[in-house]
């Protein structure tokens, strides 16, 4: 994954090594089942411009992804998409590039929790675990799909809701009346993969003892000793406690499935006995551990930061800290299960697990693509939107604790334009013309006491601008910048440069006034640059000057020892054009049938290949054909569909045809439609044919012939 712009590590991070911190950074590995959506991206730009500030500070830091691969989600997916499942996760993995290098997100490495390495880790702690006689194992059962043999989780079972009736529900909880049940509490159940009536089967499961009470003491110190966000720490306490019922509390984890299931196989089984997998939790975050080895077989830390340990030696360092940043939703996963997981396999427990919230879109509508509110990473790239103004936009909304975060399109357009540009960016256009124009770019050393203040004022402001992005508020770190941009400004209105330059005798000042805006300039990028990397790296490419970091605040460009002269200004962002938004957020398109329809009727709303197939088309030969008695439009038809027995379909074609013409011809039938009781006897599918939609204006029916040679029973593709 490229990286944009320079870090500024070098050599200083490894000479102070004993000073520097050593951070190992994670997001939530996604599902690959999908492509990225602007969650995702959110909480990368919040992760990426952490680290991209703790390198700024001279910190060397691990920053790792991988797909999330296993799961009967993403084994159903690549099933009905007709690839192995490794063949699906690895087509999503391959379309994960233009997110990441497009928003400039700087992962070193990225794998998936089905690579070898990870296969193994997840088996190595799991003996841990058992072997700590953390492990039990209990027979429960469980819907069945008979058709499938294989055993349904919950969001694979279908049926009546058990409170209201409502048809169609899963296995949870109801969608019509919010009934939340257990899935052998839905009235007729069947299963959403085959159809088939479910039968109950039991089996046995591996449960890690959460329940164990080193496990709860443990969790009870580790969760509640300050590291964590307050409502994350509400939230355990909840999860802690038992209601008047006795539900709730640690309860012991299921951590086992039965085959098919794509995942990693539990070892050292009894002899003989059939295979089972880790539910997809189980490995899902040894991922992290999996990845950051496999960063290290890569040789990225030694190329990074002459770091030679090996993975293991690196995790055995009690300096080394593990950090995760993670959407609420999985909150229990990473506070109570992961951490019990590394505790008593023995290894490095996380030092900080940031919780953010979900990211909505325009007041809180939750985001949909068919109603054109869902805010897609890609489009907004492809429209040639600057990423930054993204990253920006969503830093000013990001805080340090556990709240949802709205994009509101006139506020993307206000902070961009108003703050970023209007208030940054125009400082260095303001200046940087006058300084090459007059002075060849030359800064002066000779600073008045108002410019010394300011820029004093600037640099003293470094300690807190670092500790906010330290405590990830980043909407207030940008707040505090524009405040300091705010103080330039006045200070550019108070001495207009623009005046100056028509000024007599006035030469000295003007160098010096648009020195300090520069130099104002380049410590406010230095304070975005965690944000704004590609920015940044222009702004160094122009004002000549080495990758900056946080060292760089306590000096001057113009205190620099012969002097320092900056580039040419080349224009640095754009404004946001508002209408752009209104073609970000435009509805995608329906796939609108423009030529006039010579039947008469629009073309129905397309349907996929998949629904297409669901219909069972098959060639009838019509053995026979007669009038229906009692019956003005229907004729009676006897059909030979090659299933060794016959067919009887009353169609409405007596006006059209005469039955004797119709004995002995081909047609097209549909097979599988659900048999229709009518006045006259029952009838076992449709005969296809063709009509205008206004048929009384344009009257005529055709009955659908196939070419000759078609037979009965084939199938129409
Ligand atoms: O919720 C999700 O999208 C999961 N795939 C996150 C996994 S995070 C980690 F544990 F791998
Ligand atoms: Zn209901």
């Amino acid at each position: 994954m490229g990286r944009a712009g320079s870090d500024g590590i070098g050599l200083l991070a490894n000479q102070n090594r004993n000073m520097s911190r050593q951070l190992f950074v994670t997001t939530a590995l996604p599902y690959a089942n999908g492509h990225f959506h602007i969650g995702h991206i959110m909480e990368y730009i919040q992760a990426d411009i952490w680290v991209r500030f703790q390198r700024m500070q001279g910190h060397q830091v691990h920053f790792v992804g991988a797909d999330d691969a296993h799961g009967a989600p993403i084994m159903i997916a690549a099933e009905k998409a007709g690839k192995t499942p490794q063949q699906f996760v690895a087509d999503i993995a391959a379309g994960r590039k233009p997110y990441l290098e497009g928003f400039h997100i700087g992962f070193d490495h990225w794998s998936s929790t089905d690579s070898p390495d990870n296969h193994a880790l997840a088996q190595d702690i799991y003996r841990a675990l058992r072997d700590q006689g953390l492990i039990t194992v209990r027979t429960i059962d469980q819907f069945f799909d008979p058709e499938k043999s294989m055993f349904l989780p919950d969001r694979f079972i279908k049926g009546e809701c058990p409170k209201c009736g409502a048809k169609d529900q899963y296995g949870d909880s109801c969608e019509s009346c919010g009934a939340v049940y257990a899935p052998t509490d839905l009235k007729s159940p069947y299963s959403a993969l085959s159809g088939a009536t479910p039968i109950m089967k039991s089996s046995e499961h591996y449960f890690f003892k959460l329940s164990d009470p080193r496990c709860f003491e443990f969790l009870e110190n580790w969760t509640q000793d300050g590291k964590l966000q307050t409502e994350v720490v509400n939230k355990i306490k909840e999860w802690f406690t038992k209601d008047e019922n006795g539900v709730g509390g640690l309860s012991d984890w299921d951590i086992s499935r039965d085959a098919p299931y794509f995942g990693i196989e539990i070892p050292d089984l009894p002899e003989g006995s059939p295979r089972k997998y880790f539910y997809v939790w189980l490995d899902a975050p040894v991922g992290y551990l999996a990845s950051l080895k496999g960063y290290f077989e890569a040789g990225g830390p030694k190329a990074r930061y002459a770091d030679t340990r090996s993975f293991d030696e690196y995790m055995a360092d009690p300096a080394v800290e593990q950090i995760h940043f993670i959407g609420k939703d999985i909150t229990y996963f990473h506070t109570l299960f992961w951490p019990a997981m590394l505790k008593f396999s023995g290894r490095k427990l996380p030092n900080q697990v940031n919780v953010h919230g979900f990211l909505t879109v325009n007041n809180g509508e939750k985001m949909s693509k068919s109603r054109g509110t869902g805010l897609d990473p890609l489009k907004y790239l492809s429209l040639g939107m600057n990423a930054e103004w993204l990253r920006y936009y969503i830093a000013a909304k990001l805080n340090s604790r556990v709240e949802d975060v709205d994009f509101s399109r006139d506020d993307f357009v206000a902070r961009v334009n108003s703050d970023l540009v209007g208030k940054y960016i125009n400082i260095a256009s303001r200046a940087a013309g006058f300084l090459s124009k007059r002075f060849g770019g030359q800064l002066t050393s000779s600073l008045g006491s108002d410019g010394q203040a300011l820029l004093r004022t600037l640099q003293t402001g470094s300690a807190g601008v670092a500790e906010l992005y330290e405590q990830r508020e980043l909407g207030k770190v940008l707040r505090e910048i524009m405040l300091l941009a705010d103080r330039v400004n006045e200070y550019v209105d108070a001495n207009k440069p623009w005046e100056l330059a028509k000024q007599e005798g006035q030469d000295a000042r003007l160098q010096e006034v648009c020195t300090v805006c520069i130099e104002a300039f380049r410590l406010l990028s230095l304070y975005l640059k965690p944000v704004l990397p590609v920015l940044s790296a222009n702004v160094e490419a122009f004002l000549k000057i080495e990758p900056l970091t946080f060292a760089d605040s306590g000096q001057l460009l113009a205190g620099r020892e012969g002097g320092h002269s900056i580039g040419e200004y080349k224009h640095l962002m754009q404004r946001v054009d508002p209408k752009l938004l209104d073609a970000l957020f435009e509805a995608p398109a329906a796939p609108v049938v423009e030529v006039p329809s010579p039947g008469g009727e629009d073309i129905a709303p397309v349907i996929t290949i998949d629904d297409f197939a669901k219909i069972d088309l098959r060639i009838a030969l019509i053995v026979n054909a007669e009038h229906v008695e009692g019956s003005t439009k229907l004729l009676r038809l006897t059909l030979d569909v090659g299933e060794g027995r016959m067919r009887n379909v009353f169609s409405g074609i007596k006006d059209a045809y005469k039955p004797e013409d119709l004995i002995g011809k081909h047609t097209v039938m549909v097979a599988n439609l659900a048999p229709r009781k009518m006045k006259f006897g029952v009838s076992e599918g449709m005969v296809l044919a063709a009509s205008h939609a206004d048929e009384k204006a344009n009257p005529g029916i055709y009955v659908l012939e196939p070419v000759a040679g078609a037979k009965p029973g084939m199938r129409i593709h």
